[in-house]
């Protein structure tokens, strides 16, 4: 089964080591050139007074370049992988934001979930099944966010994008829009609510057109 956030998740663990060690090889040379700067404050003496050292800093370039060109590759096929829409079979669901609401639609079942004046707008899913989402935008950017399932994903007017997910535990999780798409984003907000298959299926007949 494909579940796009593992994918993501292994990224995150490539970022994270090379951040921090670049983090701690800065830390240490700035460390290094305030203790060398006092020692010749004391002693009066005057800095170096060399300007360029062209092989170091041709040195430095490619590393940055070596480091930038690898995390690039790694996340873009990261990607594409993500992106490559799984044959598998699943459940189908349309994403349509809008300023400034969440429609989402089950074509398997004629379902369409929209917020309505006084409650959110309902992602029902089966757990343990791959969901294969569609999504698009009626006018601005927005971007579908699941914090609890650290998954996000733009959604752009005009283009599909699609993504994959997997919901191991029936719960209720947040969902949000994550990108400033004018006056009422803040209000974009939606719930998942996760069932277990059979629960699913009961809540789909009921609610078939
Ligand atoms: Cu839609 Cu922010």
């Amino acid at each position: 089964m494909v579940d796009t956030r593992h994918e993501y998740a292994g990224l995150e663990s490539l970022y994270l080591p090379i951040a921090i060690g670049v983090f701690a090889a800065v830390a240490l040379l700035t460390a290094l050139a305030l203790l060398r700067g006092r020692r010749r404050a004391r002693r009066d003496e005057i800095g170096s007074q060399r300007k360029e050292h062209n092989p170091l800093e041709i040195g430095y370039a490619a590393v940055l370049v070596l480091v930038i060109a690898f995390l690039v590759y790694e996340t873009f096929s990261t990607e594409d992988k993500t992106d490559a829409v799984a044959k598998s079979p699943g459940l189908e669901v349309k994403v349509t934001a809008g300023q400034w609401d969440w429609r989402f639609s089950y074509p398997a079942y004629g379902i369409t979930v929209q917020q309505s004046p006084t409650s959110k707008a309902v992602l029902t899913l089966p757990t343990g099944t791959e969901v294969h989402f569609t999504g698009t935008s009626n006018d601005v950017i927005h971007s579908f966010f699941v914090p609890g399932t650290r998954f996000k994903r733009d959604l752009f007017p005009g283009k599909n994008s699609s993504f994959d997910l997997l919901w191991a535990k029936a719960g209720r999780y947040r969902g949000l829009c994550a990108e400033y798409c004018g006056l009422l984003h803040s209000h974009m907000d939606f719930v998942v609510d996760a069932l277990p298959p059979d629960r699913f299926r009961a809540w789909a007949e009921a609610h078939r057109p």
